[in-house]
């Protein structure tokens, strides 16, 4: 949801910089630009598009200057224009200045420096805080007594990056709610929402936390606080990201990278530190009752592990979408909220969080970038180890995150004796076992699978069904397809169909349906009858199922036969098929895979 870099550095920083957009534009890809103070002053040059698009435009990396801001935009206020893009000057072109977040003031500041002769050029709210450093700036002639008058004046959420024709080697940043680290290279230091903004140049970082700011030079930096002043000390954060890592490796999109990276997030995913599966499973048993939150995909995974902690450990823990956590949850100190997160900065999760915190609850998150927001706001992190998932859409975070949640499902069902610790050692063995059989769908299924998605590619409208764990799967699975595809899927429990959405139902009407292996009985029988149901009422129906091809004959359509597998591991392999399919239908439909329009990769917006 935007990205803002700055580097204040010894030579011309132009290059990096455009890099640190590069490594930053799956936060925000409507529009970009970048300033840089050089001999004549500050030159801003930006423009709608991708980054490399707006750089053939504008040749971004031809201005000389060794201190620079960046950003890559994901509009909010003001349409996807040039003049909306980042970078904003002041009236005079002394500031520049870059925003992510929202100022919810920005109305009545914009009326009042119009009223005081300021001339605005664009529809955002970022320009106000521009124009605020310079009325501040006017009587003073003091950059940081007018940045920070300038930030007190700020409602809502903010990552601020800044320079100045008056500070010939300085970067001001300012947080609230909105992610900002710095980077520090020895001789040249960095700014970014996150560390991809200057993975490349350095592993060692600082965080800023809200109501913090810092002014940012070469070889110095300083961190206050914006209320009363005071210097902070920080700790240095080593980043264990390795730059190749976030990058594409010979596939052609990140989302095919990351859904072939999932053997190794799960054999991450099961080796995270045992104390704190120990700990969260403490902390779970020890409350009155525990809430899952998460949003989009990680609501889904909150869903799948409210399935896995009430059949496996025989607790209920309810799972919430953040957004609507405040309107359903009970919260009371004997209460437990347990995020889920890839980013770690979710604006409607880290709120979720905020408030059950603010009535006394303990929390905890599973997240996958150390450092983030929730990281640091919650009793308890779990980090999951996923390494940096740069697609859009989520697969290889949302696996890892399913995984480590059945983790700690099997703890507590052992400590509630539901489980003999001998059963616990089988299952585990089982999730060992999954890296190596999902590489091996990956690798034998993957040709069937893309010829399957081309065939049906056409089709506008589908029906994802589940039951049990599969539901959570099927939601998730179709959520992909929307998302990444931009074509209708509808999740929907199994057996909720015959109540009302089977009239739909007819062979123009396209179904998948998530099937257990045959071990799992019931849900096996009553899986079949609602395929069966379909297959009355001439509907089309593609089968995802474990076992012979020969017997589903009569059952499906078409289907994706995968080899059996034990009940607790199957629904991951047919997540990571589903993934898959809509992958390869967005690759037939030409959409932009690792960056689908509308979506941002961290939603740090209310
Ligand atoms: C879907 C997707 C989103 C995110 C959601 C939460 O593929 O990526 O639905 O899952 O915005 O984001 P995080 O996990 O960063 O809190």
């Amino acid at each position: 949801m935007c990205g803002i870099s700055g580097i204040a550095g010894f030579k011309n920083i132009a290059v990096p910089l455009l890099d640190s957009i590069r490594h930053l534009e799956y936060r925000g890809y409507d529009a970009c630009g970048i300033a840089i103070l050089g001999l004549h002053g500050i030159e801003v040059r930006k423009n709608i598009g991708s980054v490399d698009e707006v750089n053939e435009r504008e040749r971004l990396s031809e201005p000389d200057g060794k201190l620079g801001i960046a950003h890559t935009r994901w509009a909010t206020h003001g349409g996807v224009t040039k003049e909306n893009t980042h970078p904003h000057l002041s009236c005079k072109g002394d500031f520049a200045l870059v925003h992510n977040g929202i100022i919810s003031n920005y109305r009545e500041l914009k009326k009042e420096l119009i009223k005081e002769g300021h001339k605005f050029y664009s529809e955002t709210d970022t320009e106000v805080i521009v124009h605020l450093v310079e009325k501040y700036f006017a009587p003073s002639k003091d950059t940081e007594k007018a940045f920070i008058k300038a930030i007190k004046r700020l409602e809502g959420t903010y990552a601020v990056a800044m320079i100045t024709i008056y500070e010939k080697d300085k970067i001001f940043c300012a947080k609230k709610e909105s992610p900002l680290v710095i980077g520090l290279g020895g001789d040249t230091n960095y700014i970014g929402s996150d560390f991809n903004a200057f993975i490349d140049y350095t592993k060692n970082a600082v965080v800023l936390d809200d109501d913090e700011y810092a002014v940012v030079s070469k070889d110095r930096y300083f961190i206050k606080n914006t209320t009363n002043g005071e210097t902070v000390r920080k700790k240095i954060t080593e980043i264990h990201w390795d730059s190749d890592m976030a990058k594409k490796g010979g596939y052609p999109h990140y989302m095919l990278k990351e859904i072939y990276e999932q053997p190794q997030c799960i054999i991450n995913a099961s080796q995270v530190d045992r104390q704190h599966i120990k700990k969260i499973s403490d902390m779970i048993m020890e409350s009155k009752k525990t809430y899952l939150i998460g949003v989009g995909t990680t609501y889904y995974v909150s869903l799948m592990g409210e399935y896995q902690f009430s059949s496996v450990a025989g607790i209920f823990t309810p799972a919430i979408s953040s957004d609507e956590f405040k309107n359903l949850a009970h919260i009371d100190k004997d209460t437990l909220v347990i995020a889920i997160s890839q980013s770690g900065e979710t604006y409607d999760t880290l709120n979720a969080l905020k408030y059950a915190k603010n009535k006394g609850a303990k929390t905890a998150a599973i997240v996958n970038v150390m450092g983030s927001s929730i990281a640091r706001l919650v009793d308890l992190t779990i980090l999951q180890g996923s390494g940096p998932e740069i697609c859009v859409i989520s697969t290889k975070a949302a696996l890892s995150q399913m995984i480590i949640l059945l983790m700690i499902a099997l703890e507590i069902a052992v400590r509630n004796k539901r489980l003999a610790s001998k059963n616990k050692i089988e299952i585990e063995r089982h999730i060992s076992n999954l890296p190596e059989i999902i590489q091996k769908v990956l690798n034998e299924k993957s040709g069937f699978i893309h010829t399957i998605a081309q065939k049906y590619s056409h089709i506008n409208n589908w029906l994802y069904l589940g039951r049990g764990k599969y539901y959570p799967i099927a939601l998730e699975s179709s959520l992909k397809m929307k998302e990444v595809a931009y074509v209708h899927a509808e999740g929907m429990p199994a057996g909720f169909l015959k109540h009302g959405t089977i009239a739909l139902i007819d062979e123009n009407l396209y179904s998948i349906i998530f099937m257990p292996p045959k071990s799992d009985e019931d849900l096996y029988r009553l899986s079949s009858g609602s395929a069966e149901e379909i297959k009355a009422r001439k509907g089309f129906i593609i089968g995802f199922h474990f076992g012979d091809k020969k017997e589903s004959e009569k059952l499906f359509n078409e289907e994706i036969a995968l080899p059996t597998v034990p009940d607790v591991i199957a629904p991951f392999l047919e997540l990571v098929v589903a993934q898959l399919f809509a992958y390869f239908t967005a690759v037939a439909l030409k959409r932009n895979i690792d960056k689908p329009r509308s979506l941002a990769k961290s939603v740090t917006v209310a």
